[in-house]
């Protein structure tokens, strides 16, 4: 598990909107979630995602890239370890991280892509999809490696392609599972046990089962698992 005590706490990087950061941001207010977003970082000033942060009282922070890729890396490194988050989430993060960020923080790092990887990775996956002529698609969370897009695959979620679907209409659909699917895999990293072996991810000890709630909620909480995310 990422954490032993307490809330798993997350460092969320955005490039914009900010839907799949909302989504964490509203499922953060149930303690059940087992996660607390404790800073929302951005390489761009000025965008929706950070308004939205700063109106759940999370701290913002912008980090330009600037200069030398590595200089950026190293510096986004410190300015994310300030949090000291077991986990950071690229959410819409439209930058790829480097060497010193993933030393600290691979395999603690998981990114969201709209599209059922390995097909259509990078920057256009609704569109690469829907040029190809899929009839599913659909949103992919993964643990952040070097490549684009490329590291061990959490879970997944399909979305049909509809005949009438442009690449907006489809990305929105898939954005739609997308938040829920991000969701439920931070609730089960923030519960669950699991390991990856060669490149399968596997939650332990069965699959997918919440753990009880913690100790200390009412008998009510208690009764009631957590919605089955
Ligand atoms: C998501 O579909 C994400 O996978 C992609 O950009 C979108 C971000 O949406 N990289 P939002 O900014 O969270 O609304």
């Amino acid at each position: 598990m990422l954490t032993s005590s307490g809330p798993l706490r997350v460092v969320v990087l955005i490039s914009g909107t900010g839907t799949l950061l909302q989504a964490l941001l509203d499922a953060s207010t149930d303690e059940r979630f087992g996660a607390v977003v404790v800073a929302v970082g951005s390489d761009r000033d000025g965008i929706p995602g950070l308004e939205r942060a700063k109106r759940a009282g999370v701290p913002t922070f912008v980090h330009p890239l600037a200069g030398d890729r590595g200089g950026w890396d190293r510096a986004l490194t410190v300015r994310v370890a300030g949090f000291e988050p077991d986990l950071v989430i690229s959410a819409g993060f439209l930058k790829l991280v480097g060497p010193a960020f993933l030393a600290s923080y691979g395999g603690r790092m998981i990114n969201t892509h709209p599209a059922l990887l390995p097909s259509f990775p990078g920057m256009h996956g609704p569109a690469e999809a829907l040029a190809y002529g899929v009839k599913v698609s659909g949103a992919t969370v993964f643990l952040v490696d070097a490549g684009v897009d490329t590291g061990v695959i959490i879970d997944q979620e399909p979305v049909r392609v509809a005949d009438g679907d442009t690449a907006e209409s489809l990305h929105e659909r898939i954005k739609v599972v997308e938040r829920d699917l991000l969701v439920r895999t931070v609730h089960r990293l923030a519960t669950l046990d699991w390991r990856v072996e060669e490149r399968r991810f596997r939650w332990l000890p069965a699959a997918g089962q919440p753990k009880p709630v913690k100790a200390g909620l009412s008998e009510s909480h208690r009764k009631r698992s957590y919605r089955q995310v």
